[in-house]
């Protein structure tokens, strides 16, 4: 039931994050087209008057959605209709309206410049991202270079348009004999004043290019200024895990190289360390779960182990209490090849699935191989149920992934689900008889 409601949250938002993509795009569309047209004095006529409608359409019939469609707020999502329009009507609806309504059918086309107040619609954008930043779809720095990279091109695309409304300074005659060209040459010297590389083969001819060129250049300066810091900085945040962990391993091979550890001893840890990064990206589940409230604990312990314990035989059949009871409690633990769980003889203080790798059941001396067990096998449940000691060693083959369930947990929730109690012993028992390993054998 649970899980059905965070689907259906789901897929409502999912086609409201289509619709909005849908028209960031058109408004991106019209922040390109609008000073483009203005620039170069595009009459609105033909394709472009067809292209005016559609977008006004767009934008109302989106306005209508902001006013209906259900939206996620802090994870919940927000369906009452009051508290939609009013959430609207208080935020966005201004701005909306502003850049919705044709205000040159009002004004008349000697207003044309009106139309850039369709521009106010890219302040949508931010909210976009934050929005696609929560869904965790691609990498939060990826993205947000992807925004600034964007912002800056029709940044510098908004700078080109000024100038060749102005009149386009020092271009030369044969780069003004079609729009195109205009367009190009205009946009470079946007690139190379923002980026105050500033070549001097493009110069302002007119006080107000002068004043114009001073504007691009301090505003310029500033951005770019801004987005080599932002770009560093985001750069270094891009692969935050990897950055922890190569942090962590270099820690560990100063240490290794200091305290003269022998190579092969070496060996055997970074594989441990690579193990670590290809099976988890270093992650340390208990670690990751540790700060989490006991329900969403639960609901990842589920998510993440539940597929273990629906493979182990003896929980076939077993009650969602019971199987919640154990995924909460269980503790991973990594073992790498050669690795000895434990040994014969030794008193037992947990059982073990595996959740990835193989293990060997094995005499003490390490040299009978009674049986190998692999993924959703368990093991040392034997003592635990016949109070008695290991009756075989375990050794790991290659790197294995196990959940340990420790005896005070295994008592508890025998206690608590009786039928389970007797199913194990009586899995135990057979285990037990089949081996023909007893206590001391
Ligand atoms: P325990 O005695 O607690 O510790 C050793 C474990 O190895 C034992 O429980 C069983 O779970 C397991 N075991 C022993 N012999 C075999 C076997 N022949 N096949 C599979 N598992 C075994």
């Amino acid at each position: 039931m649970h899980e059905d409601l965070i689907a259906t949250n789901y897929k409502e938002s999912r086609v409201k994050h289509y619709w909005d993509a849908f028209v960031l795009l058109v408004t991106t569309a019209v922040a390109v087209e609008i000073p483009l047209r203005l620039s170069l004095r595009i009459p609105l006529e033909g394709g472009w008057l067809i292209f005016d409608v559609f977008l006004t359409l767009v934008f109302a019939i989106d306005m209508i959605v902001n006013f209906f469609a259900p939206v996620m707020i802090d994870g919940q999502l927000v369906a009452d209709r009051k508290s939609l329009v009013r959430r609207y009507l208080k935020g966005w609806f201004v701005l909306d309206v502003l850049a919705t309504v044709p205000w040159d059918v009002f004004f008349g086309s000697a207003a044309e410049s009106v139309r850039l107040l369709r521009l106010l619609r890219l302040a949508h954008i931010a909210t976009f991202m934050q929005r696609l930043i929560k869904a965790n779809v691609i990498n939060a720095s990826l993205l947000r270079m992807v925004f600034l990279a964007f912002w800056i091109t029709l940044f510098a695309h908004w700078c080109a348009c000024g100038w060749i409304a102005l009149g386009a300074g020092s271009i030369g005659t044969e780069w003004r004999v079609d729009s195109t060209l205009l367009y190009i040459r205009s946009f470079y010297w946007a690139v190379t004043t923002i980026a105050t590389i500033g070549y001097g083969d493009i110069i302002p001819l007119t006080p107000i290019q002068t004043v114009y060129t001073i504007l691009v250049e301090i505003i310029g300066a500033g951005i770019y200024g801004y987005i080599i810091a932002i770009f560093a900085s985001l750069i270094a945040k891009l692969d935050v895990a990897r950055n922890h962990f190569t942090e962590h391993l270099e820690k560990i091979n100063t240490f290794m190289r200091l305290r003269k550890i022998p190579p092969d001893l070496q060996a055997r840890i970074c594989g441990y360390h690579e193990y670590l990064w290809n099976s988890r990206r270093g992650y340390d589940e208990a670690h990751v779960l540790a700060d989490l409230p006991e329900s969403l604990k639960l609901q990842i312990s589920l998510f993440l182990n539940r597929h273990i314990l629906e493979k182990v035989p003896i929980f076939q059949g077993a009650s969602n209490d019971l199987l919640q009871q154990i995924v909460l409690n269980l503790k991973p633990r990594v073992f790498t090849p050669g690795d000895y769980i434990f040994c014969e003889g030794e008193i037992g203080e947990g059982m073990y699935f595996i959740s990835r790798g193989r293990v060997e059941v094995v005499s003490k001396d390490g040299k009978t191989i009674f049986a190998t067990l692999t993924e959703g096998n368990y093991f040392g449940e034997i003592a635990l149920l016949m109070s008695q000691p290991r009756n075989a060693s375990i050794r790991a083959v290659d790197y294995v992934d196990l959940y340990l369930l420790e005896r005070d947990t295994l008592e508890s929730v025998l206690k608590k689900f009786p039928d389970f109690q007797a199913h194990i012993h009586e899995l135990a028992a057979k285990r037990q008889a089949a081996t023909g390993l007893a206590q001391g054998s």
